[in-house]
């Protein structure tokens, strides 16, 4: 699998959006990852619809849009029709799972699924040859800048060998907490679509490409 970075823009410049998707795409960023919050599912509200549609307007990059929403079956045909490619639902937050991971395929989208870091891994077991992509998030959901949970290695490894033995491509992603000291750690655990707000929009001296560059020696590596 391709080691991929993806963005998370909750972390960027709001004033300068544009620029900043500009820099983390010519830094050879492929996914840029949309966090969705409804102060329902998680206690902070951050933005809806049309923020994914205005990206898509002057965006090429694949739009990785995680909805932390409860019952997000509501709201997938509005971010697939505003330009979603990728839209990921937390397993904790749908009604019935299946059902919404069908409805994100009827519109043409790659579907996603996540675990919160107390769920245990194996309930996504079911559904994994129904996904795109498994998101193992690696802080509690909510907020940015928060410090990465070291459980997460061992959750990963565990979702890459249930995706391994299954023979699946199913894209292993992972949020919260990365920068250039664990990067390494999450990629070798099994991850190859790293999402990263902090590291990649607010450390200064870290920044997308710093990112990249050990994307880009672990695949050699693998
Ligand atoms: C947290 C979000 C993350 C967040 C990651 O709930 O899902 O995508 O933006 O930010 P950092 O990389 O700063 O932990
Ligand atoms: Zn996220």
């Amino acid at each position: 699998m391709e080691n991929i970075l993806a963005p998370s823009i909750l972390a960027a410049d709001v004033m300068r959006l544009g620029e900043q998707i500009g820099e983390v795409s010519d830094a050879g960023a492929k996914y840029l990852h949309i966090d969705v919050m409804d102060g329902v599912f998680v206690p902070s509200l951050s933005y809806g619809v049309c923020v994914v549609e205005s990206i898509r307007k002057s965006c090429d990059m694949v739009l990785d849009v995680h909805l932390m929403i409860v019952d997000p079956h509501r709201y997938i045909e509005a971010f697939a029709k505003a330009g979603a490619d990728i839209i990921t639902v937390h397993l904790e937050a749908c009604r019935d799972v299946k059902e919404t991971i069908d409805l994100i395929h009827s519109f043409g989208c790659r579907a996603g699924l996540s675990v919160k870091p107390g769920t245990p891994v194996e309930s996504v077991s079911e559904y994994l040859d129904q996904i795109e992509l498994l998101l193992i998030m690696s802080v509690e959901p909510g907020f940015g800048g928060q410090k990465f949970f070291p459980e997460a290695i061992g959750r990963l490894q565990e979702a890459k060998t249930l995706i391994d033995q299954r023979g699946l491509s199913v894209d292993l992603e992972v949020d919260g907490g990365i920068t250039a000291d664990n990067v390494r750690d999450v990629l070798r655990a099994g991850a190859n679509v790293i999402v990263a707000g902090s590291a990649v929009f607010r450390h200064p001296g870290s920044d997308a490409s710093g990112l990249m560059e050990i994307l880009r020696s672990e695949q050699k590596q693998g």
